[in-house]
């Protein structure tokens, strides 16, 4: 195949449409990818797709390693690969995966060994908290605590599982969703109030390369009102900071993740750090052991050093590349279902014009293909990335590109708007004066 280098993603969403793009536009990478939905964008940039489950470890590890495939490098998309050993199988078969192991990605995926560690290796920015394996013993918590609390199964939900007393519900919903839910592991801690934001690095051999902050929208409805759900639109400045953001306050979240890199000497793959600005600066609501998504749509298409060569300097052991970005603001906005997350209404057709939608990437989910085109499944759908000199800018583009979605898919149309932003940076300014 000439200079081409085969490269496995595993993974079909947006964030990994993302990193697919990212990918190829190195023109040496020749692309495979494998994930459970066929995911149109990334079919189309990729010698071949095949549909396999990104947690089916051996069937992964099959495909990776014989003909036509034969790749030597792979990197995963979701955690749900991670917490299943992908990059432990993949790597014991001479596929260095950009990802980290099982064990290692407890720190995303398991909420009570992620707070457990940052207490026993001081890490700063980690709020009170306490583990319980009896729901009774957590409500009696809940009734003793006088301040507000999260509540947190501490396995893997999707986004999904956190209830914020004081917040999304009352001590008594707290209390009733824990009776009601069969969670086995309970991690309950200080409610942190502030403004919400991600750092990701790039992290292997104990070195890490960041990326600037974006802002993410988990609650479903504008305003933020609604449900939780995986995400539903970011954004990020022409900076490394936000608007509501100091340099300091950037700087401090980055020793965060240095800290953590410090005492996690193995990790590969992209850490991912979720803060919450307090009065106090940032503070960790939770680490991920990969890309964000729909923050992987931020960050990637700004991202002017090519992904691959991040990808081979982890492998061969080398100092990894030092970061250039374009300097430009970003507004990624997801189109989902009408009735997502709680009741969402697939067998919607999706009209994206990518021709007039030139000034924008659009990036491809969760989507059926079928012959008269796409429609939606129960998930997210797809997303309009605007990337531009402000971030006004930028989230104008994003909603010229979304003006032809149809009836039944839904959009926070107010993510990354000036009077959003406005929002943001007075309450933080409220807090800070508290
Ligand atoms: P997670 O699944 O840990 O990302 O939590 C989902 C969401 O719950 C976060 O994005 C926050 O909005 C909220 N959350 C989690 N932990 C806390 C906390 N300690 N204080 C306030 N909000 C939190
Ligand atoms: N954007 C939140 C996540 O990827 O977990």
């Amino acid at each position: 195949m000439g200079n081409t280098e085969s490269v496995l993603l595993i993974g079909g969403g947006g964030r990994e449409h993302a990193i697919a793009q990212a990918l190829t536009a190195d023109a040496r990478c020749r692309l495979y990818a494998c994930a459970e939905n066929r995911n149109p964008g990334i079919a189309a940039l990729s010698a071949d797709f095949n549909s396999i489950s990104a947690t089916s470890v051996d069937a992964i590890v099959e495909y990776a390693t014989t003909d036509p495939v034969d790749a030597d490098l792979a990197i995963i998309g979701p955690e749900s690969a991670l917490e299943a050993g992908v990059a432990d199988a993949l790597d014991a078969a001479g596929v260095y995966t950009f990802g980290p192991t099982a064990e290692t990605a407890r720190i995303e995926t398991d909420k009570a060994f992620q707070r457990q560690f940052m207490q026993s290796e001081s890490i700063p920015g980690c709020p009170d908290f306490a583990v319980f394996e009896e729901i009774e013993a957590a409500c009696a918590y809940i009734d003793e605590t006088e301040h507000d609390l999260a509540v947190k199964p501490a396995g893997l939900t999707g986004g999904k599982g956190v209830r914020v007393i004081g917040d999304q519900v009352t001590e008594s919903e707290a209390k009733s969703y824990l009776r009601e839910s069969e969670y086995e592991q309970i991690v309950l801690e200080e409610r942190l109030v502030g403004e919400e934001f991600t750092v990701q690095a790039f992290v292997a051999n104990g070195e890490l390369r960041i990326t600037p902050a974006i802002q993410d929208h988990k609650r479903a409805y504008e305003g933020d009102t609604g449900p939780n759900t995986g995400g539903m639109g970011s954004y990020s400045d022409t900076t490394q900071t936000l608007p509501f953001m100091s340099a300091e306050e950037y700087t401090d979240a980055v020793a965060i993740l240095e800290a953590t890199v410090e005492a996690l000497p193995a990790y590969k793959g992209v850490l991912y750090g979720q803060f919450m600005l307090t009065s106090d600066g940032p503070r960790v609501i939770e680490f991920n052991a990969r890309f964000g998504d729909p923050e992987a749509m931020n960050t990637l298409p700004i991202l002017e050093t090519s992904l691959l060569d991040i990808m081979r300097a982890a492998q061969h052991d080398e100092s990894l590349p030092a970061l250039s970005f374009s300097n430009q603001a970003t507004v990624c906005k997801y189109a989902v279902p009408e009735g997502y997350p709680t009741d969402p209404h697939s067998g919607t057709k999706i009209t994206v014009d990518e021709e007039s939608a030139e000034s924008v990437r659009v990036y491809y989910a969760s989507v059926d293909s079928r012959e008269d085109g796409l429609y939606t499944t129960t998930s997210r759908a797809f997303a309009v990335v605007g990337i531009a000199d402000s971030i006004a800018t930028a989230e104008s583009q994003a909603e010229t590109a979304l003006s032809t979605v149809a009836d039944g898919l839904r959009v926070r149309h107010d993510v990354g708007t000036p009077s959003l932003l406005q929002r943001r940076i007075e309450h933080m300014d409220a807090i800070r004066e508290e």
